[in-house]
Formats: C-alpha cells, sequence, structure tokens
C-alpha cells in the first residue's frame, strides 16, 4: 500500500521551485483575498497551488511559497506537516482516499480499500486510509484528487479505477443508480400531484 509519509528517505532532493506564470496568477489571486500586511493568511491556499503545480510539496515549494508570503520557513513547514492533504513526498498521479470510518465499514470499506490497495502502484495511484469524509449517506465512499466517488462496491471501485487508467474521467458521485442521495431506482415518495 502506498501511504503517503514524510520518510525522509522516500524524499527526492528538489533543488528548486517557482511557479509556473498560470500559477503566480492564481497565487496573487489568493493573495488579494486577505488585506495588506495579512498575506500569511493566504498560506493554505498558496500551499495548494504549489502542490498542485508539483504533484506534492517538496521543500523547496515550501521555501518558495515562505519567500512569497514574507512568512519565516518553518511557520509554512509546521502547516504543511500538519494537514493531511499536504503530500510531503510523491504520489500516484490520482490519490485515493478510502474512508473506513463505521458507516463507510457497515456498507463495505473493507472490499473497496482492497480493490484500491491492489491497483495502488504508486505512480498512477496512491492509497490513503481517511476519516469520514462527511458523504455517509452515500457510503461508502473514495475521494479521488478532488472528487467523491460514491455508493461503491469492489467491482464499481474496480470500473472507476480502470477508466481513469485509460484517461477517461469517470462520473463523479454515486455509482448506483441513483441521483444524489436520491432512493435507488427513482423517487418513492411525494410522487401523487
Ligand atoms: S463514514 Fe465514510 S463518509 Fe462518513
Amino acid at each position: 500500500m502506498a501511504m503517503i509519509t514524510a520518510d525522509p528517505q522516500d524524499v527526492p532532493k528538489v533543488d528548486s521551485f517557482s511557479f509556473t506564470p498560470e500559477y503566480m496568477a492564481k497565487v496573487n489571486e489568493v493573495i488579494a483575498n486577505y488585506p495588506p500586511g495579512r498575506q500569511a493568511s493566504a498560506v493554505i491556499g498558496v500551499l495548494d497551488l504549489a502542490q498542485r503545480q508539483q504533484g506534492w510539496l517538496p521543500r523547496a515549494a515550501m521555501d518558495e511559497v515562505a519567500r512569497i508570503l514574507q512568512m519565516a520557513p518553518i511557520r509554512v513547514y509546521e502547516i504543511a506537516t500538519f494537514y493531511t492533504m499536504f503530500h510531503l513526498k510523491p504520489k500516484g498521479r490520482y490519490l485515493l482516499q478510502v474512508c473506513t470510518t463505521t458507516p463507510c465499514w457497515l456498507r463495505g470499506s473493507e472490499a473497496v480499500m482492497k480493490a484500491c490497495q491492489e491497483a495502488a502502484d504508486g505512480t498512477t495511484f496512491s492509497v490513503q486510509e481517511v476519516e469520514c469524509l462527511g458523504a455517509c449517506v452515500n457510503a461508502p465512499v473514495v475521494q479521488i484528487n478532488d472528487d467523491f466517488y460514491e455508493d461503491l462496491d469492489a467491482a464499481s471501485t474496480r470500473r472507476v479505477l480502470d477508466a481513469f487508467r485509460r484517461g477517461e474521467t469517470p462520473k463523479p458521485g454515486p455509482q448506483v443508480d441513483r441521483q444524489t442521495s436520491a432512493p435507488e431506482g427513482g423517487p418513492t415518495t411525494l410522487k401523487g400531484e
């Protein structure tokens, strides 16, 4: 299982990092959300942009964020190492965050996790076990990069992952026949005039 850790042995050396012009424009937009002199408040948003550009957060990227926001580097490291959304070593192109908290577990997250672990190669897919993703009504749930895939079982998980492998983007949301959290197969109440 490809876990996301900060074990120094797993971290390739990245000597320098700078934002591309496109990402720098987004960085400036995030900073502009805060009053002058309060640019440090943008640190999470700017770290997120660095991670989206690089795929993970090498120390050089954190140092560049500190420089742009005029923060002591240690303050940026503290934030990047605290939040699990930041990855301090390379991960696969698709991060499979599998919820195994009670509602998802009761609905079969073990089989979903197994299907994800079988697919995890550290390059295309990485797996991370997470606590409740806040979508229990559609359990079991896996967050894949920015989207939720819901109402999964082993077969539908494999179907979704196969589609990503082929370069497609499968439709997020329920993987059974229901709209959002409505009953499977369509409405069952309030159907009259
Ligand atoms: S328990 Fe899995 S989304 Fe809440």
